[in-house]
């Protein structure tokens, strides 16, 4: 499959493109092109293409729209200070994309066609790529596009990555967060689809993060299904507790997205010979290890929130805080170790950067 580069005619002039550039949120700002591949039973993956980005025409009878058949991913390139770029892990991300779609019932699309559509929108849209803590933030995603309403798996995908530089995820930048704990919804059950990165999962998330904005809350986390107890994961992120005899613990695979920063963490922090536990952890547990100084730090993990702090969490049945609500040295140390790797500033022993 090769992909056909098209450079649009019409890029963003320089001075806009830098005006842009200087005042970053997350997800606000996009850049000139995007990738595109399809796929129909009968021809398999075809038409690959870097294009301008462009709005897409869909029937309003695509299947998408109806069954909500999509799958997406977020990977970011860093500048290097030689001018090169990095991707972190991207084959990690190809391989989560793949299971996403084998989930949804999608067709799985092969590992070295999303690296290369990834590749490909990072060279042509380089220049886009904000210099110091900012990055590219990549989203490759897959929708349904099969005209049709029955209820079945489609004969049609389009594939496409988008770029949106990006600063921060959190408006208050590396400073600790706020976090909800949601009583009144969960996100994933046993056999579900809590494992894969399907859009109906943020759907369903948004009414619970809603209420976590109510209480002045940054995220919402999200406790087990079954016994409404055990702490599963942040509506975008992961989540890592800091103990006092320098362990770690991080709830268990299953019902929880398998993150590749929780799964970079837990290597980084094996190999500097922290103790790092997989399983399970109650919320009862937390507000009791948090208020006898058992538990020293939390902090969320993600591609987009890198390594943010958990300084207060608020809950139906009262408030407290962790570290007195401060940065503590853990997630403080983690998160420069993790940062230096992405950037081309520390060494790569894992070879988790490819260069672009
Ligand atoms: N959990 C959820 C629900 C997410 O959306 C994300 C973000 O992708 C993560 C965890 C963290 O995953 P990763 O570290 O691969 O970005
Ligand atoms: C990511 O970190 O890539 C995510 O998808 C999380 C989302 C909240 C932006």
């Amino acid at each position: 499959l090769n992909f056909e580069i098209r450079p649009t005619a019409n890029p963003t002039p320089e001075t806009e493109r830098a005006a842009k550039l200087s005042n970053l949120g997350f997800g606000q700002v996009f850049t000139d092109h995007m990738a595109v591949v399809r796929y129909s039973t009968a021809k398999g993956w075809h038409s690959a293409r870097v294009e301008s980005r462009a709005a897409f025409a869909l029937d309003p009878a695509t299947a998408v729209l109806h069954y909500a058949q999509e799958i997406f991913e977020g990977l970011k390139a860093y500048k290097r200070d030689d001018g090169g770029v990095n991707l972190f892990r991207p084959d990690a991300n190809a391989r989560r994309f793949w299971n996403s779609a084998e989930r949804m019932a999608m067709a799985p699309l092969p590992e070295h066609v999303f690296i290369e559509a990834v590749e490909q929108l990072v060279r042509i849209d380089h220049d886009w790529i904000p210099g110091g803590e900012g990055s590219l933030y990549l989203r490759p995603f897959m929708i349904a596009n099969e005209v049709f309403l029955g209820v079945k798996p489609s004969a049609e995908y389009i594939f496409a990555v988008i770029a949106s530089p990006v600063g921060s995820y959190f408006k208050g930048g590396p400073a600790p967060v706020s976090i909800w704990v949601s009583e009144n919804f969960t996100r994933a059950a046993i056999g579900g689809t809590g494992a894969v990165k399907c859009g109906g999962n943020y759907a369903a998330s948004l009414r619970a993060q809603a209420e976590a904005i109510e209480h002045s809350c940054d995220q919402v986390v999200f406790l087990d299904a079954l016994e409404r107890r055990y702490v599963e994961e942040l509506g975008g992120m992961n989540i890592f507790f800091v103990f006092d005899d320098g362990s770690l613990l991080t709830p268990p695979l299953g019902t929880i997205l398998p993150g590749i920063t929780r799964d970079s963490i837990i290597k980084l922090a094996r190999e500097a010979g922290r103790e790092v536990r997989e399983d399970t952890y109650s919320i009862e547990q937390w507000r009791a290890d948090a208020a006898s100084g058992k538990l020293k730090e939390a902090f969320a993990c993600g591609t987009a929130a890198v390594i943010s702090p958990i300084g207060k969490v608020r809950s139906p049945h009262g408030d407290f805080q962790i570290n007195g609500g401060a940065a503590g040295p853990v997630a403080t140390g983690l998160r420069k170790q993790l940062v230096d790797i992405q950037y081309g500033r520390a060494a790569d022993p894992h070879e988790w950067i490819r260069k672009v």
